[in-house]
């Protein structure tokens, strides 16, 4: 299977590549890091070094590519809101981190992928997506606009046979969240999430969210009325 990664030198992205790598996939995998893209290509992928933030680098790299079967769109990056400074530069860094390089990556890859007999579009949004988070209004903002943006291709593409699923991650030990300051509740390993994610595409799963412990616990907070979330997030944020 031809299968491309981006974000694919760093956390959750670079274990997808080399356990795809070890199933026998064929890999292309995208980055900007030289020195995590060299390894990869030592065991066997195909690199791009490419900053998605650039449109026009992005399309001319994607162009290259002759098929897709597999295009996973992880790369992304958090930052988070300390108020009482309302710093609107970083909202647009995360949204456009987040948010634009997907869509890059998207148009970019769409080509690729209607030259596979079973084509398969995974976006990879946030746990955090599924409400309000004390500090994550940049990062929850990008990453409720990924899920928007993935779950509208779900319908769009059906017609032309595209499988798209979104990717619900909770807290996952990698370089972004070793930056956390607080308690990750439920926290799993890099290798987990790949597992976790391999698994979910290939039973062609919607949307696949894990770990449920905590997914599940997020998915049912966000039916509580608002009202009663302002009492616990407050609660949160005094931990
Ligand atoms: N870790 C978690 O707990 C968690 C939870 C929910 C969702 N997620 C999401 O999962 C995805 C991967 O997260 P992670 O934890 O694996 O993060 P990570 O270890 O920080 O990796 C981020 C990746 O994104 C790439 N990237 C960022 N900006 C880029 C740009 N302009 N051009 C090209 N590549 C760029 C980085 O490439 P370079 O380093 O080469 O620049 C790196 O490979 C993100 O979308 C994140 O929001 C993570």
């Amino acid at each position: 299977m031809k299968t491309l990664i981006t974000g694919a030198t760093s956390g959750i992205g670079r274990q997808l590549a080399i356990d795809y790598l070890a199933a026998g996939h064929q890999v292309w995998a995208v980055g900007r890091n030289q020195q995590q893209l060299q390894e990869l290509q030592t065991r066997g992928a195909q690199v791009g070094a490419v900053d998605l933030l650039d449109r026009q680098a992005t399309l001319a790299w994607f162009a290259t590519l002759e098929r897709i079967d597999l295009a996973i769109l992880s790369a992304g990056s958090c930052e988070y809101v300390d108020l009482p400074a309302f710093d609107s530069a970083l909202l647009t860094r995360v949204m456009r981190i987040n948010v634009e390089t997907m869509a890059h990556c998207i148009e970019g890859v769409l080509p690729a992928l209607r030259r596979s007999d079973d084509p398969h579009l995974v976006g990879i949004g946030s746990a955090a997506a599924y409400l309000p988070l004390p500090r994550a209004e940049a990062y929850g903002a990008s990453k409720a606009a990924v899920a928007y943006l993935i779950e509208t291709l779900r319908l769009t593409l059906f017609a032309e046979g595209i499988a798209v699923s979104l990717v619900c991650p909770g807290f996952v030990k990698t370089p972004l969240t070793d930056r956390n300051d607080f308690p990750m509740p439920f926290l799993v390993s890099a290798e987990q999430a790949s597992r976790a994610i391999r698994d979910g595409i290939a039973a062609k799963k919607a949307e696949i969210h894990f770990p449920k412990r905590f997914t599940l616990l997020m998915k049912a907070a966000s039916l509580l009325p608002r009202s009663i979330w302002l009492r616990l997030a407050q609660r949160m944020r005094k931990r």
